[in-house]
């Protein structure tokens, strides 16, 4: 039958992006057809992706930061095989999973890794979005309060309530009105939460502690100043460490670059079954879980179907088993170091390029209007003139096109793009994507120029489509 299956599927192949335009998502086909990133990519291995005709790509992008341990990892797949030949009794819902309690006792010894911490307890779900869903209902019920509180440029996912939370106008137009009582304060700034938090009427601040769409990183001292004043105001605070959680930035968790910060509820999901399965949880304290699930009534208060499934704690188990036995954050902090330092050289020769940001191997380049080149100052004002934010695609596209390099800029109406290679990258593919870097960002200085003209033409594309 397997046989069968994979021999009828390559028989398909070339049917790819007809069938998506036809059923899935025509607009989408058309972005990728645009850019040119219209590949029929046919295998998985490691850090590296691999096209019908047998090359070889870098993955900076990890699916959006899912696959930490790279694609396709044999230990993980080893594990899921295993599990799948058993026949385990999955989801009886009547019962509690063994796989269940594993990955919650392995990921609480990283949550609360010293002796009266106090995240010990983990609800599991299937997504980001959903995990900040539970923390935002956890939060309300706990502290019986409604207000939430949020940062600028946050990104918490797409679903009404984390949607309610989203720092961006572009992802809130068109559908109508949100979640009440969510309200944004600017990032890094104490003052304006404490203002914020001033009528003691707050459930929760949300915070990332780097932000996904700006990479941006919690000044030294702000998480641990945040959590004062959140106890101070009776909030809770909570990390969303969906993205920059599980080793990404050098730390099992990003907060924990502070060692005084303990979040109230830590939002966690992507990398935690190494890409294999969806899956989220939420891990928080006792306290305020026996405060949501405080009947044998409510027992299941807030649930979902598929959480806790065999597969997902499976694969949750073997990815933080090998993270730990690789050294797996170690490598994110040591080349994420690196990879940041020479990022800041390459960029240094680059009018274009402002800011490099990041913590560990989750970084990116803020792109800026030139100081001095009236040349360079003309080109940018051509181009913003037509599109805003599209700078960022003239490194992107040549990375693909040029030096097999995938990538993506980190949100709509941004300057910044952004990388998140597998965890377990080593120095040689750094260097690889570094090389490609400093040619990249060289070529955007050459005006007239290809990169130029293709990005203009990118924009003009695009502006015509906004018009219609
Ligand atoms: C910080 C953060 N929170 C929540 C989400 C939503 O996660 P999901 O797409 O799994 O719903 C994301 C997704 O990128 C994220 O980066």
């Amino acid at each position: 039958m397997s046989t069968d299956f994979l021999k009828w599927l390559d028989e398909q192949q070339g049917r790819t992006y007809e069938l998506h335009a036809r059923h899935i998502n025509p607009i989408f086909v058309k972005m990728l057809q645009t850019i040119g990133f219209d590949k029929q990519f046919v295998r998985g291995q490691g850090c590296y992706l691999y096209d019908a005709g047998g090359n070889r790509y870098l993955d900076m992008l990890t699916g959006w930061g899912v696959f930490a341990l790279g694609r396709n990892h044999p230990k993980v797949r080893s594990v899921l095989e295993a599990v799948l030949s058993r026949e385990l009794p999955n989801l009886v819902r009547m019962d509690c999973s063994l796989l269940a309690g594993l990955v919650a006792e392995k990921l609480t010894s990283r949550t609360a890794p010293h002796k009266g911490q106090s995240l010990t307890r983990v609800f599991f779900c299937n997504s980001g979005a959903e995990s900040v869903e539970a923390a935002i209902k956890f939060a309300r019920c706990f502290t019986a309060k409604q207000r939430i509180l949020y940062c600028d440029h946050a990104f918490h996912g797409l679903t009404v309530g984390s949607l309610s939370l989203n720092g961006a106008g572009f992802f809130r137009e068109r559908f109508g009105d949100l979640m009440p009582w969510t309200e944004s304060v600017p990032f890094n700034d104490l003052a304006a939460l404490e203002r914020a938090l001033a009528r003691k009427d707050v459930a929760a601040f949300f915070v990332e502690t780097v932000q996904g769409k700006s990479c941006d990183v919690a000044c030294d001292g702000y998480l641990e100043e945040a959590q004062k004043l959140c106890r101070r105001a009776g909030a809770l605070l909570v990390a969303d460490e969906v993205q920059c959680g599980i080793g990404r930035t050098g730390r099992w968790f990003a907060y924990q670059h502070w060692p005084n910060v303990e979040p109230d509820i830590v939002c966690v999901a992507k990398a935690l079954s190494g890409g294999y399965v969806p899956v989220g949880a939420v891990v928080t304290t006792p306290g305020i879980m026996d405060a949501v699930f405080n009947t044998m009534e409510r027992c299941v208060i807030h649930s979902n179907t598929f959480g806790q499934n065999d597969l997902a704690m499976a694969a949750a188990l073997a990815t933080l088993t090998v993270m730990e036995e690789d050294g797996i954050v170690e490598n994110a902090e040591t080349l994420g170091t690196y990879a940041i330092r020479q990022l800041e050289n390459i960029t240094r020769d680059c009018p274009f390029a402002g800011e490099v940001r990041g913590k560990g191997l989750m970084f990116g380049i803020d792109f800026k209007r030139p100081e001095n080149s009236l040349k360079l100052q003309a080109a940018w004002d051509a181009l913003h003139a037509l599109n805003f934010a599209i700078f960022g695609q003239m490194v992107i596209v040549p990375l693909m096109q040029e030096h097999r390099i995938l990538a993506q800029v980190a949100g709509y109406h941004t300057e910044v793009i952004k990388f998140l290679p597998p965890l377990n990258i080593t120095k040689q593919d750094l260097d690889w994507f570094l090389s490609a870097m400093q040619q990249v960002l060289q070529n955007t200085l050459r005006v007239p120029g290809a990169a130029w003209d293709t990005v203009m033409s990118l924009a003009k594309g695009a502006s015509r489509a906004y018009l219609r």
